[in-house]
């Protein structure tokens, strides 16, 4: 069963591609990447409307009863602007399935189905709007401490939050509400605070905000809810997707078993110390993951960035230990990773590119498996099939969005 949800998770988390940051907050936007802003932009929106639903829907209905009136009808609202946000979005393989997902998530909330019904629907069909439209739900680089956003917090949030969101705003939530945290990831937190994707705030409160200060803003805000203890070191090995990129951003923690739950509450709200807990080469991983994506959205620029990010921060403390246990393995990923950075600089066509990525990412886990310890752990043996299968997954996707621009 273990086995079972851990495959799942780090299926969908590195299956349904999720990925770098806001491009419109890079300065090397390359022209295509502009072009691309807008269809995202309207995801990124709906994920917002829909991650409201998920979290707000238990308070509107309970024991198959409406229990607040308004809040249901502000809810339904928000499942039909979804619909309205997804007619303008382009077509995509794939799509009829999400068409389906949100009618039965409109049906759910018409015949008030029980909340955990409801938040799996809701929560299924964002993914599946940020997987078919290639959407960045992950910082560009690393997560930023939460202590960064503290000043901003303090002058622009807390005459209204609270100094540590113990204060209920009009809408009656707490920012400090373990519960109701809970059913957000980091990057819903980071969403509700872009004016571009959530009413929420006017443009006076958040709407000058870097990409990097919301980030930063997510975790402090996170941290309000977190326990005071970090949890046990050897949870980070149980749950290694957990503790990386983009695991740690794109995870609600109401959707895991309690123990997980309770160490990603932790953990999100800590990325430095989280960090050290990760293998370098299984952030590497998580990396090439992420520029993968973006590469695939369109986003050479960001992909490149993050290729790089992934060679320093995950390849290179890793390479001496890897060299003396496999000479020639380090070798062929030096190689590998001086192609793809040729190829990716060099505007080689797509297919190329995709296929290096792909190789690269398949060494990087080689390495990690030759520097496991103890060998007969089999968690490992895991990951590669999970790799494999994200790979295949994310390659036939490719594929058919590119069939079918081909045919536009
Ligand atoms: C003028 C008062 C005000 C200020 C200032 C303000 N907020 Fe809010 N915030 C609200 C209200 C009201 C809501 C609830 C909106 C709703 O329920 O639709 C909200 C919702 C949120 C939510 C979603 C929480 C949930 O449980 O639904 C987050 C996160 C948040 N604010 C963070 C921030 C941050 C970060 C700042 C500072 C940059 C900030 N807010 C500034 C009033 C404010």
């Amino acid at each position: 069963m273990a086995r079972y949800f851990q495959l799942t998770l780090c299926a969908l988390l590195f299956a349904l591609g999720c990925t770098g940051v806001r491009a419109q907050d890079d300065p090397q936007v390359d022209p295509q990447t502009e072009q691309q802003n807008a269809p995202r932009e309207l995801a990124a929106r709906s994920i917002n409307l829909l991650s409201f639903i998920a979290v707000d829907y238990p308070e509107a209905v309970a024991d198959g009863a409406v229990r607040d009136p308004q809040l249901y009808r502000q809810l339904r609202r928000y499942a039909e602007r979804v619909g309205t946000l997804l007619q303008q979005l382009p077509e995509r393989p794939g799509r009829s399935q999400l068409d389906a997902n949100l009618a039965e998530l409109s049906d759910a909330i018409e015949q008030l189905a029980d909340p955990d019904r409801v938040r799996r629907r809701a929560n299924g069909a964002a993914d599946r709007i940020a997987a078919l439209y290639q959407l960045p739900r992950s910082p560009l680089e690393l997560l930023p401490e939460g202590d960064e956003a503290a000043a901003v917090y303090r002058e622009r949030c807390s005459h209204c939050h609270g100094a540590r969101g113990e204060q209920a705003n009009t809408g009656g939530s707490d920012l400090d509400s373990r519960e109701r945290m809970a059913r957000f990831s980091l990057y819903d937190l980071y969403n509700t605070i872009d004016p571009a994707r959530d009413d929420a705030h006017g443009q006076a409160i958040d709407g000058d905000l870097s990409s990097r200060q919301r980030w930063a803003l997510a975790v402090l805000i996170a941290g309000f809810s977190a326990p005071p203890q970090a949890p046990p070191q050897a949870l980070a090995e149980k749950y290694p997707a957990l503790v990386a990129l983009p695991g740690l951003a794109v995870t609600r923690p109401s959707e895991l078993p309690q123990e997980a739950a309770a160490a990603l509450i932790w953990w999100r709200a800590h990325p430095e110390y989280t960090r050290r807990l990760q293998h370098p080469l299984a952030r590497a991983a998580g990396l090439i993951q992420l520029a993968q994506t973006s590469y695939r959205g369109g986003d050479s620029a960001t992909a490149y960035h993050q290729l790089m990010l992934a060679l320093r921060e995950g390849f290179a403390p890793a390479r001496l230990p890897l060299e003396e246990r496999d000479a020639p393995l380090a070798n062929q990923l030096d190689q590998q990773w001086r192609e793809l950075r040729e190829a990716i600089l060099g505007e080689a066509p797509s297919n190329e590119v995709i296929e290096k990525f792909q190789r690269l990412q398949a060494a990087v886990l080689r390495a990690r498996e030759a520097l496991q310890p103890t060998p007969k752990q089999g968690l490992y043996g895991w990951s590669a099939l999970l790799f494999a299968a994200a790979l295949l997954l994310g390659g036939l996707l490719w594929w058919g969005l590119r069939r079918h621009s081909r045919r536009d």
